[in-house]
């Protein structure tokens, strides 16, 4: 496990590391209101698909304990409101939707009266984020005997502890690997323009003495051509029926020069992530972030005002991916066939 909790439910408030700030400051946000998760997903003081879904889920478990209404009915209207207020926060990754509607399900079937919703949307809530870390130990155990040892593993953003409820998709691949023994190096690229791999993964890697080169994002052709990358590995925010990933922005060209290269390029990500309703990547909506991001570093500009396009991730086509990592093991091509054997 990771030495820090990326999320965690404490006291009717939920408490989040504020990945903002990392890695010059490890400080905490505690969120009293659903609106201060809603605030929090919407500047990614957290993010990552698996961590936003855990939010979402705890967001609208903290706006139930908070609804004065003391009848059913208007119990049950607002918090399906603020399940509408959570849904809108970030529209890619899919992990939110399914967990809204997870907090939905329990709150149309649970029975009782107020009280007892209230608790068992906090249960819900809790239980998402047990259940997100012991899906990722599953993902590393499926994915850990892909990895070569005495090998360089490249990944991309941060799909570690910091963007799950802890041990990561992409990152949990590697941490399982170094587990079993393995000599891993790991090839972290900073991800412009949030910098989550720079700021985040470099961070939870060293700090979890698991040795990390970082690079910058144009660097990947390079040592690859150069024989020093022997797989990627990064997660996803969904994942279409036909094997389409959508993933952070720069996945795509990163699948193909790994393609050109014949390095293995791996998709982990938990079932979660699946959007079976979703045929291919082409209806993947894609979220555009502020310009701020691509213009300014650390309140900094580093550009003229002039036009700017921030889209927040790619679609990584099915045939640039070798496999794709679940907790219910590793989906090998054809990947729409065998993701359909997954659908529940
Ligand atoms: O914009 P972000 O930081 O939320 O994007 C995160 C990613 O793209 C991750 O790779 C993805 O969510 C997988 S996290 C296990």
């Amino acid at each position: 496990m990771s030495s820090f909790n990326t999320i965690e439910w404490k006291d009717n408030r939920v408490v989040m590391i504020d990945q903002t700030k990392l890695p010059r400051e490890e400080t905490y946000v505690e969120c009293r209101t659903y609106e201060d998760v809603a605030d929090a997903i919407r500047r990614m003081v957290i993010r990552g698909a698996p961590a936003i879904g855990v939010a979402a889920g705890m967001g609208i478990a903290l706006g139930a304990v908070n609804v004065p209404a003391d009848d059913r009915a208007g119990f049950v209207s607002e918090v399906k409101r603020i399940s509408g207020v959570i849904l809108g926060t970030r529209p890619t990754a899919v992990n939110l939707s399914w967990a809204v509607k997870r907090m939905l399900r329990v709150l149309e079937e649970g029975e009782g009266g107020v009280d007892e919703l209230k608790a068992i949307l906090v249960k819900e809530a809790r239980d998402i984020l047990d259940e997100d870390i012991e899906t990722c130990r599953n993902i590393g155990k499926a994915g850990a005997g892909l990895i070569r040892d005495n090998s360089a593993v490249l990944t991309h953003c941060n799909a570690g502890a910091l963007a799950t409820g802890g041990y990561g998709t992409a990152l949990g691949v590697i941490r399982a690997a170094v587990e079993g023994g393995k000599n891993i190096k790991v090839i972290a690229t900073e991800t412009r323009p949030f910098l989550q791999g720079a700021r985040l993964t470099a961070w939870e890697l060293d700090r979890d003495g698991i040795p990390v080169t970082l690079i910058t994002d144009n660097m990947a052709g390079y040592i690859m051509s150069k024989g020093m990358v022997s797989a990627v590995v990064v997660g996803a925010d969904r994942i279409a029926a036909n094997g389409d990933a959508a993933n952070k922005i720069g996945t795509y060209t990163l699948s193909v020069l790994a393609k050109t290269h014949n390095i293995p390029f791996y998709v982990a990500a938990p079932l979660s992530t699946i959007d079976f309703d979703c045929p291919g990547g082409d209806s993947i909506p894609i979220e555009e972030r502020d310009s701020r991001e691509v213009t300014h570093i650390n309140g900094t500009s580093i550009a003229p005002e002039v036009n700017v396009y921030n889209p927040a991730f790619d679609i990584t086509p099915n045939e640039n991916i070798s496999a794709i990592i679940t907790e219910k093991g590793v989906v090998e091509k054809p990947l729409a066939v065998n993701l359909s054997k997954l659908r529940g």
